[in-house]
């Protein structure tokens, strides 16, 4: 795994996972609110009892607010760890172990997806790979809800690149010189909603599937 120089120890011991994601949160509230950014603005746009993909789902604390609103989660993710945890959190989360720039999932068969704090992690083209395969698996009218990284504006600037430089890989950085409006759009997607949170440090988008060219 590359990266800062404490990522893999992060990885390796979930105490130091979860302590720096409560740091980070603070400014949101803490790492629950952090978690359900994506969700909330999924659940507001959705019926209930939605189909929702849960893309990059890791040990399934995003997936939680979904899970307790009555929708029928899918939570896939590349690491059989991640996958196990989310399993034994959540009985009735449904778990795909996969690549999400290929996931092996059915065309059209989610009204949702979420991706929470996931994306920053892809190089460019696996980047937007993932986002058309996301705009393949979402049915007609569905909705993709995501929360990432954003380049924080003067008050978080030094600690969004301590957190970056320690924790995140260049994949993270390149992400944070990126238009993802325009990202999204180039990849099937109409942005709906969109918001800056925490001092600029992070991005939340609402987006629907465009129209097959
Ligand atoms: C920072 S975690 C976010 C987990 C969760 N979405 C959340 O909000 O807490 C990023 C997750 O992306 C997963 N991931 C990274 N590359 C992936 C890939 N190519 N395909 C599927 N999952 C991947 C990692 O295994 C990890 O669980």
């Amino acid at each position: 795994m590359a990266g800062g120089p404490l990522r893999r120890l992060a990885y390796r011991h979930r105490w130091i996972y979860d302590s720096v994601t409560a740091v980070s949160s603070l400014p949101l509230g803490g790492p629950a609110r952090l978690r359900r950014l994506a969700a909330d603005w999924l659940l507001a746009a959705l019926p209930p009892g939605a189909r929702v993909l849960d893309l990059c789902c890791g040990s399934g604390e995003a997936a939680a607010p979904l899970l307790a609103a009555g929708a029928q989660v899918t939570g896939l993710d590349i690491a059989p760890r991640a996958l196990e945890l989310a399993g034994r959190r959540h009985p009735t989360l449904t778990l795909v172990q996969g690549l999400a720039e290929d996931p092996p999932l059915a065309p059209a068969s989610f009204d949702g997806i979420q991706l929470s704090l996931a994306l920053h992690e892809f190089p460019d083209q696996e980047r937007r790979q993932l986002l058309r395969a996301a705009r393949r698996l979402v049915s007609p009218g569905g909705r993709l809800a995501l929360v990432d990284l954003h380049a924080a504006g003067p008050l978080m600037h030094l600690p969004q690149q301590l957190f970056c430089s320690l924790f995140e890989t260049e994949t993270a950085t390149a992400f944070l010189a990126l238009d993802l409006g325009q990202e999204l759009q180039s990849c099937g997607w109409r942005p709906l909603r969109h918001e800056l949170l925490a001092g600029g440090a992070l991005q939340r988008w609402l987006a629907e599937p465009l129209p097959p060219p």
